[in-house]
């Protein structure tokens, strides 16, 4: 399918969706790159966000201000980058934002800085369902969020974390087959390289010698 399509009463604003990409059902994006195969799921509100190819969302998601990488699958509920409201002030009502409220003039109005801080989600990371990843965190490649998790701090790379605050629980792979994967960063590839390795996707139980036989058929395929 060349183009992306857009489902009932969702809408695309100031954003470029890549081909085969889906917006699902009353879904808002707004000042966002979404790459090629995305699928933004119903009832999503995803902001100032870029998401690489193949990742995915699931219903009721909502996501500010986040990069997000590639073949990243993030389940129902999940939200990240949330705003916060400033608790160091005398009040924390965004009337010191907003001349809306006709309480401040715009000369009295504070920057409304709630959005500087981005959060980052790498490539192949699963976070399960009603997450809550914090403003400012980073989610590493390979990373296991837990269902309702509360994520407050960085992980390592192909860990399996779970819990309020989320906590480790163990890695998916050993330290030699994670330093394999992070160098091939095999969600880099094109799809024709991706097929050749089809009989690695499908095994259940990936050893080292695996890796290694995986490492050269990408690097030998990369080469050409
Ligand atoms: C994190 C997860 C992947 C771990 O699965 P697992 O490897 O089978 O882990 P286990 O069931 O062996 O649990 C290991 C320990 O972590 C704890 N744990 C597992 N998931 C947890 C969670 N979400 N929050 C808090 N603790 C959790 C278990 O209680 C267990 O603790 P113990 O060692 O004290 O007994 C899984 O529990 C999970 O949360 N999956 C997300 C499911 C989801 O959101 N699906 C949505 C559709 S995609």
């Amino acid at each position: 399918m060349a183009g992306y399509k857009t489902y009932y009463m969702s809408t695309v604003e100031n954003s470029s969706v890549g081909d085969n990409s889906i917006i699902g059902d009353f879904s808002r994006v707004r000042n966002s790159e979404i790459g090629k195969y995305v699928r933004i799921d119903r009832n999503n509100l995803v902001q100032n966000c870029k998401i690489d190819d193949y990742s995915y969302t699931g219903p009721f998601d909502m996501i500010f201000n986040t990069e997000i990488g590639k073949f990243t699958s993030i389940s129902y509920g999940v939200t990240i980058g949330p705003p916060e409201h400033d608790y160091k002030r005398i009040s924390m009502h965004p009337f010191i934002y907003n001349k809306g409220y006709d309480i401040l003039d715009d000369d009295d109005l504070i920057r409304n800085d709630k959005f500087d801080r981005i959060s980052k989600i790498g490539n192949d990371v699963w976070i399960g369902c009603n997450s809550t990843i914090l403003r400012g965190v980073e989610i590493p490649n390979g990373v296991v969020v837990g269902a309702n998790s509360v994520v407050t701090k960085t992980p390592t790379p192909y860990s399996i974390i779970a819990g309020c605050p989320a906590r480790v629980l163990k890695m998916r792979f050993a330290d030699s087959i994670i330093r394999i994967m992070q160098e091939i960063r095999w969600w880099d590839c094109d799809a024709k390289i991706l097929k050749k390795c089809k009989d690695f996707f499908v095994k259940p139980n990936i050893t080292f010698e695996d890796c290694l036989k995986f490492q050269t058929i990408i690097s030998d395929n990369k080469e050409k």
